[in-house]
């Protein structure tokens, strides 16, 4: 290898900002960039009357009646959004301690999910792995004396995953943070001749305080109380850890990674995507959604400008999509 230095002219010979001048220079030299095809739009299904039911904690979002949720998927589709992650609000007198309703093949998300496979193709369907939308305490694993316990939670962990592939189900997204969940889960859809069916790991998911919302949205939150989840969801403090999770999924099967909540953990994605090499999606939660709105309404920011650049973020860090509630609002601007 040659040892030459590229010659490392200073100013006045270099200036930075003359290809910063004009719009198409900067469009030229930019480093990454926002297309619709980075987009995954996360969508609440209900199982009421109303086609639709606002939802006060997340402004512009609304929980959608199976019957909507096909049409405006139908709209994501055109827009040329390439996945959906469809997130069920279950009754409350469906929710038990042991979750039964998770695993019931004819339930709201196996519903929600077969409707749209045979309204469309041509755009994925994503769901969730995990058992809060289902439990009577809120909490995404099992209880037993006042601990969430792994291993019994696994078991359920695979038959929900299994009627959800049966449905029609094209990924997976174990979102539970049980340790070795995405071996037995991938185990488990093989063994039903499902192997065609993905893995997206929600691989490094942190205790995070901006999960609010999402919890109003789903109804899981009163079900929960003032009750946390940091026995199973990471530390917000720490980062190695996140690379161990990371790891484990990818041994036991993922086919793409999450990092989340999104904003806050960029150095996360950008950590994860140069370790690993593998498609890294980042998930920008309903708080940091919430937050970017209600100051945008206020008029304290430009909500499409900011909102822009909070998604630009997560591409310079190295995310190749990303999930986010405003997916559907800035496709219709991006084309
Ligand atoms: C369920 C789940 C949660 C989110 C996605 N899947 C909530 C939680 O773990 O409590 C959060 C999404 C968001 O806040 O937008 N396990």
């Amino acid at each position: 290898m040659s040892k030459i230095k590229a010659p490392q002219p200073g100013f006045p010979t270099t200036r930075l900002r003359r290809n910063r001048r004009n719009g198409w220079t900067r469009k030229l030299v930019a480093e990454n960039h926002l297309s619709v095809q980075d987009l995954i739009w996360p969508i609440f299904v209900h199982n009421g009357k109303e086609p639709k039911i606002k939802i006060p904690t997340m402004p512009d979002v609304e929980r959608l009646s199976v019957q909507q949720l096909v049409e405006q998927v139908g709209q994501a589709k055109t827009l040329g959004i390439p996945m959906v992650a469809v997130f069920p609000v279950v009754n409350p007198e469906l929710k038990s301690a042991e979750a039964e309703e998770a695993y019931n093949k004819d339930n709201l998300i196996c519903q929600a999910i077969a409707a749209i496979k045979d309204a469309h193709d041509g755009i994925g369907v994503m769901s969730d792995v995990a058992l809060d939308p289902f439990t009577s305490h809120g909490h995404d694993g099992l209880l037993r004396n006042g601990h969430i316990v792994n291993d019994e939670t696994l078991e359920v962990l695979c038959k929900q995953a299994i009627v959800q592939a049966k449905a029609g189900c094209d990924v997976i997204a174990p979102s539970d943070m049980m340790d070795g969940r995405v071996g037995r889960i991938r185990a488990a859809l093989d063994e039903q001749g499902f192997e065609n069916v993905l893995i997206m790991a929600y691989a490094a998911k942190y205790a995070s305080n901006l999960y609010g919302p999402f919890r109003d949205a789903v109804g899981s939150a009163p079900n929960l109380g003032g009750g946390d989840k940091k026995t199973y969801q990471m530390d917000p403090a720490n980062s190695d850890e996140a690379l161990r999770e990371v790891e484990l999924d990818i041994k036991e099967g993922a086919d793409m990674v999450m990092v989340k909540p999104g904003i806050f953990y960029l150095d996360i994605i950008q950590r994860v995507k140069s370790k690993f090499l593998m498609p890294t999606f980042a998930f920008q939660v309903s708080g940091e959604y919430a937050m970017l709105k209600t100051a945008g309404t206020q008029g304290i920011i430009n909500f499409d400008q900011v909102f822009k650049e909070s998604l630009i973020a997560f591409k310079r860090a190295g995310a190749s999509g990303i999930l986010t509630y405003g997916a559907l609002e800035i496709a219709k601007k991006l084309n």
